[in-house]
């Protein structure tokens, strides 16, 4: 099916905020996380039936170091530590896949900054 994009600025946002400071994101901005450990942004998204999903993260880290996130959904973190590496510089967006498993309808998709480092830049999710 054609993926729906959740922007990250329209999400829960807990240790960040909504930022606009560099270019190549797509909506009105991305999040910036707080640097430091547990800032989060849940969406929440919608599926037509339960099963096997694949989330596409949108982000930028225009540092030299990972910016590691566990991902959950509705609650239970499903992917620890998700690697999200360097990119060139904070104008530069690369995208990150996990495959996850809905319930119909309603679900909570949360993406957890591990590091003191805080998460990267987010721009959306798309799934
Ligand atoms: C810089 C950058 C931010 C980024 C931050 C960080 O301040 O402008 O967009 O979020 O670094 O290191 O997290
Ligand atoms: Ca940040």
């Amino acid at each position: 099916h054609a993926a729906t994009d959740y922007q990250a600025e329209d999400a829960r946002i807990s240790q960040g905020t909504v930022a606009a400071n560099h270019t190549g994101y797509t909506g009105s901005g991305f999040v910036d996380y707080t640097n430091i450990q547990g800032s989060y942004v849940e969406f929440t998204v919608s599926a037509a039936a339960a099963g096997p999903a694949s989330v596409t993260l949108r982000y930028a880290n225009g540092t030299a170091a990972d910016r590691p996130m566990d991902l959950s959904v509705n609650g239970t973190v499903v992917a620890p530590a998700v690697s999200f590496p360097a990119t060139a510089d904070w104008n530069t967006w690369a995208s990150k896949t996990v495959d996850v498993t809905l319930k119909a309808g309603s679900n909570k998709i949360r993406v957890t900054a591990t590091t003191a480092n805080g998460g990267p830049n987010l721009d959306r999710i798309s799934l």
